[in-house]
């Protein structure tokens, strides 16, 4: 079986399960937390050498102030969770998303976090907090026009689209080849629209917390199942 070298993940449908519960949403985002590590190990043990999470959008700050506080607080204990578990398990990991709009405390523990494990051989581990990647090609386009201003980058006709991968959160880091999203909701949510061009895209109705390595295996049969295409040709046979 072909493992996929970069699974992306939008974790979705934590209030849901908590409501099914007859549990308060926030239930279900602690459930889903705890799950993250489920499968970063399931993940590494099967052979996927980057997964990365979606943790909370720019869009995310919309929701009742209640319920981004407790998602907050819930990023502190979560990141704290992560160095220990990042040092365990070998995993390096960065961060995708706007930093500054996030809590000093939060900030903090995620740069901890980033050069604590910037040395693991591991699991490639991204985690997309304050994501949106509408405001990543922002981001991009900003410091890009910058280094055209300072010369950096002597003509806009050098622009290339391995340019703009740079100036990417993701840098550095190859593209999605399977997007899964749990919970049943077929959209994007503003998740990695540059990087998913080309990924296969799964949707599965269990909600997150009840998303097992069964489930993560079920996803990679069925991107087994599928034809790779780039351009109308099989990948594999471009050449
Ligand atoms: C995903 O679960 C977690 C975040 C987006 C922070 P939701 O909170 O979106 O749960 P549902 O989709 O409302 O059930
Ligand atoms: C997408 O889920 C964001 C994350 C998983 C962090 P949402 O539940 O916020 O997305 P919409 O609102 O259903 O599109
Ligand atoms: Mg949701």
């Amino acid at each position: 079986m072909e493992i996929p070298r970069h699974v992306a993940i939008i974790l979705d449908g934590n209030g849901r399960w908590a409501k099914s519960r007859n549990m308060p949403r926030n239930y279900g985002h602690v459930k889903g937390a705890a799950n993250v590590e489920v499968i970063c190990r399931a993940a590494d043990d099967l052979g996927i050498k980057y997964l990365t999470v979606y943790l909370f959008s720019t869009e995310n700050w919309r929701r009742s102030q209640d319920e981004v506080k407790a998602l907050m607080k819930l990023f502190h204990s979560y990141t704290r969770t992560a160095i220990r578990q990042a040092r365990e398990n070998n995993m390096r990991c960065r961060v995708l998303g706007k930093e500054d709009e996030l809590d000093d405390t939060l900030r903090k523990n995620l740069r901890e976090l980033v050069e604590s494990s910037r040395n693991n051989t591991g699991l490639n581990f991204q985690l997309a907090i304050n994501y949106g990647s509408r405001d990543e090609i922002v981001r991009a386009v900003r410091k890009l026009s910058e280094d055209v201003k300072t010369g950096r980058i002597g003509d806009p006709s050098q622009i290339t689209e391995e340019t703009i991968s740079s100036y990417l959160d993701t840098a550095d880091i190859p593209d999605p080849d399977l997007l899964i999203r749990t919970s049943g909701e077929m959209r994007l949510s503003n998740y990695l629209m540059w990087q998913l061009s080309y990924a296969e895209l799964y949707f599965t109705k269990t909600p997150w917390p009840a998303f097992s390595k069964k489930d993560l295996e079920l996803a990679i049969e069925e991107y087994n199942r599928r034809t790779r295409r780039y351009g109308g040709l099989k990948k594999g046979e471009e050449d």
